[in-house]
């Protein structure tokens, strides 16, 4: 941590009891957080729904059951708020010093604005730059590789990044190809700025685009908008070429992690773990495990209690492996994924921080509460003199405008 604030970035240790290199910025994981939602929809739920049976889902794909927000008012947005809330907490920073907020997403709140926006004004990230990032289920690790470049740079402390979804709201629930498949929930990390050595090695982001059929959400974008037709053919829905997608996941995943693994000079015998995309076991076990031999025990894999998450699935994974005991100081992990562009992404991650819970005792849980009820609070009075100036005043002419705004904006202190 370079700027004396509060949070475990400090807590990093060195993985050889060597002394902190002051001089260089490193990028590590100092928090970590998951939200899924309660309503649980297994697959013999779904044998009531499409021409399934829990034995295909189990034996084709791993599922066995999905999280799915049941509620409407259960949205991207409010998923990804309380999975950063609690990276925020597992890192104890407030939200007033992070300086920018990456939500990748797939089914974003709309498409504009960002639900990266939203998230940010509910934490009262007031001095937080937002926004969102497409890159299907490849965007959380496109969202790493973004905020360690950031914070190698020197342009950025801490970095939120968010992989939140509520794909059930996009999926076609008579389609047996995909409804069985895509489960919703959130997870973020923070990423922040350290002296010490480790964190975030190296990245590889890829794209063929040629592939771009493959996986899609048809309608509702410039190329084809919403009309009475697209709602009715269904092509506000996810449709996919299972097969397609398959063999270029099985391939891509082995590249990638190949590639990863080069650029931060490490061996696939270096490896401790690997938090692969959860989208099918079969994918997993085809690559990691076939082609690169990596041993089952050192691959993380919850796809049987969420499905598929999308870009929520390698974060929520990473806070399971965490809870589970399997990510430990001094360790090299893998974080990769692949999804709709076509697109592929992984990281490499020496991780060099504390791992267990720390209590942060009832005062400063009360002062991060107070702080989430003061947002709500500026958020609310912001809206209400937006509307009353805009209603009341008329607007100016160029040349009445005073030096200063006469809208006079609550500050964003908290
Ligand atoms: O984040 C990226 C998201 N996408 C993916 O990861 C998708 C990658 N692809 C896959 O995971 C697999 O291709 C699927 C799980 C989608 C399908 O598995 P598969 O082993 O490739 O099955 P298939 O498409 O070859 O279909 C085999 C049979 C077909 O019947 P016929 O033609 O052999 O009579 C399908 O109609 O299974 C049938 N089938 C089903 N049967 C029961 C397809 N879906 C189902 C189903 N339940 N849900």
């Amino acid at each position: 941590m370079s700027n004396g604030q509060e949070g475990n970035g400090n807590r990093a240790v060195s993985p050889n009891g060597a002394a902190p290199q002051p001089e260089r910025r490193y990028a590590q994981i100092v928090g970590w957080g998951c939200h899924v939602p309660e309503k649980v929809i297994t697959n013999k739920d779904l044998e009531q729904i499409v021409d399934t049976s829990d034995e295909w889902i189990r034996s084709r794909t791993g599922i066995e059951q999905r999280h799915v927000a049941a509620d409407p008012k259960e949205t991207t947005a409010t998923l990804a708020i309380k999975a950063a809330r609690k990276a925020l907490e597992t890192a104890d920073v407030y939200p007033r010093h992070v300086d920018l907020i990456i939500c990748a997403t797939s089914s974003p709140e709309h498409t504009f604005p960002a639900t990266a926006s939203i998230v940010q004004d509910a934490l009262g990230a007031v001095n937080a730059g937002a926004f969102d990032l497409s890159a299907a289920c490849s965007g959380f690790v496109y969202g790493l590789a973004l905020a360690r470049g950031l914070i190698l740079a020197g342009d950025a402390e801490y970095v939120l990044v968010i992989g939140a979804e509520t794909l059930s709201r996009i999926v076609d629930w008579t389609d047996r190809n995909t409804c069985i498949l895509f489960g919703d929930g959130a997870g973020a990390v923070l990423v922040a700025a350290s002296n010490v050595p480790g964190g975030i090695q190296a990245t590889v982001l890829g794209s063929d685009g040629s592939g771009a059929d493959a996986l899609s959400l048809p309608a509702g974008g410039s190329a084809m908008p919403a009309s009475l037709e697209t709602v009715s053919n269904g092509s506000h829905y996810i449709k996919m070429d299972g097969k397609a997608v398959f063999r270029f996941a099985v391939r891509v995943m082995a590249d990638a992690t190949r590639r990863v693994l080069e650029k931060a000079g490490l061996a696939v015998d270096d490896v401790d773990l690997v938090i692969p995309h959860q989208a099918n076991k079969r994918i997993i076990q085809n690559s990691i495990l076939r082609q690169l031999k990596i041993p089952e025990e050192k691959v993380f894999i919850n796809l049987q209690k969420y499905g598929n998450t999308s870009t929520a699935s390698i974060p929520i994974a990473l806070c399971e492996a965490i809870e589970a005991g399997k990510v430990k100081p001094g360790q090299n992990i893998v974080f990769v994924g692949f999804g709709a562009g076509l697109s592929w992404a992984a990281a490499a991650i020496h991780w060099s921080v504390p791992v267990e819970k720390r209590e942060y005792g009832w005062w400063r849980s009360y002062q991060r509460r107070a702080s989430y009820q003061a947002a709500a609070a500026r958020s609310m009075w912001k809206r209400a003199l937006r509307r009353v100036y805009s209603q009341v005043l008329p607007t100016p002419d160029e040349d009445e405008w005073p030096e200063t705004s006469p809208v006079k904006e609550p500050e964003g202190s908290d």
